[in-house]
């Protein structure tokens, strides 16, 4: 795992998303794994921009999103897919029928989840796959005690997932408790993994994934046995981190990169 650290929220942004670009021009007609929450959101504008500009183009790209909750229609205002169109698809130019967001509303969920397992791996899987962290450690819906090798399925969230989002949803607003969402092993199998973290709530978790043991406990921790991912935290989510001598700073990262 490479850990980079960053001064400001607004840097892991920026990095995140000349990550997301430089995947996307090397191959053009990549398979992106995208995610929701208020982690990514700048990250997408910084990509908007570039695509806006004409420096970029996601017209061969394929997507799909992590998770999505059951029960909300997809034009649902909390609903993932709503999400996305608002935040990035709608803004760029993919094409909406290569982007894939769970089912939360199919007839039949549990086929659902094995169509849209399927489809990932029928598009050869994932070639990037961004991810935020729960204050849990939870990557995509896969809450702590979720199985090593899960695939696409219906997850309950955990009481501190249902109250960390309670945000997004008015008082008097139905807030769902079951979610679909692409397993541990799914992930795992994506060929490139960038985690974006920021802010104090994030601290510990980004602690427990990069220097804690690997376990179901916290489900982002067992990305240390993945061969390319990338950690990216602002100085609030590292706050934790014991070894920080040994990870590189934003500055020297891009450096590296020049350099070669
Ligand atoms: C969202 C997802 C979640 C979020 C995590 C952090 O698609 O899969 O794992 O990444 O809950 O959410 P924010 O960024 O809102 O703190």
């Amino acid at each position: 795992m490479r850990i980079i650290l960053c001064d400001k929220p607004e840097d892991v942004a920026s990095y995140g998303a000349r990550l997301m670009s430089q995947q996307i021009k090397n191959k053009p007609d990549s398979v992106l794994g995208l995610a929701t929450g208020s982690t990514p959101i700048k990250m997408y504008q910084h990509v908007i921009e570039q695509v806006k500009k004409g420096d970029l183009s996601l017209a061969a790209c394929r997507s799909f999103n992590l998770d999505e909750y059951i029960g909300l229609t997809p034009d649902h205002s909390q609903s993932y897919r709503y999400f996305m169109q608002q935040n990035f698809f709608n803004q760029v130019d993919i094409a909406v029928e290569n982007t894939f967001v769970p089912d939360g509303f199919a007839d039949d969920i549990e086929a659902s989840c094995v169509d849209y397992e399927s489809k990932i791996q029928q598009s050869g899987g994932i070639d990037w796959q961004l991810l935020g962290i729960g204050v849990n450690g939870h990557i995509g819906f896969n809450e702590p005690g979720s199985s090593l090798r899960s695939r696409t399925r219906v997850k309950t969230l955990s009481s501190q997932t249902i109250e960390d989002n309670a945000r997004f949803f008015s008082a008097d607003e139905f807030q769902p408790q079951l979610a679909i969402t692409v397993g541990i092993e799914t992930i795992m199998q994506a060929r490139d993994i960038v985690l974006l973290a920021t802010g104090s709530a994030k601290a510990a978790a980004v602690k427990a994934t990069a220097e804690g043991p690997v376990s179901a406990s916290c489900p982002a921790s067992i990305l240390q046995f993945h061969p390319n991912v990338k950690l990216i935290v602002d100085a609030e989510a590292g706050q934790d981190l014991e070894h920080k001598q040994f990870y590189l700073r934003i500055e020297e990262e891009t450096q590296k990169l020049m350099r070669y």
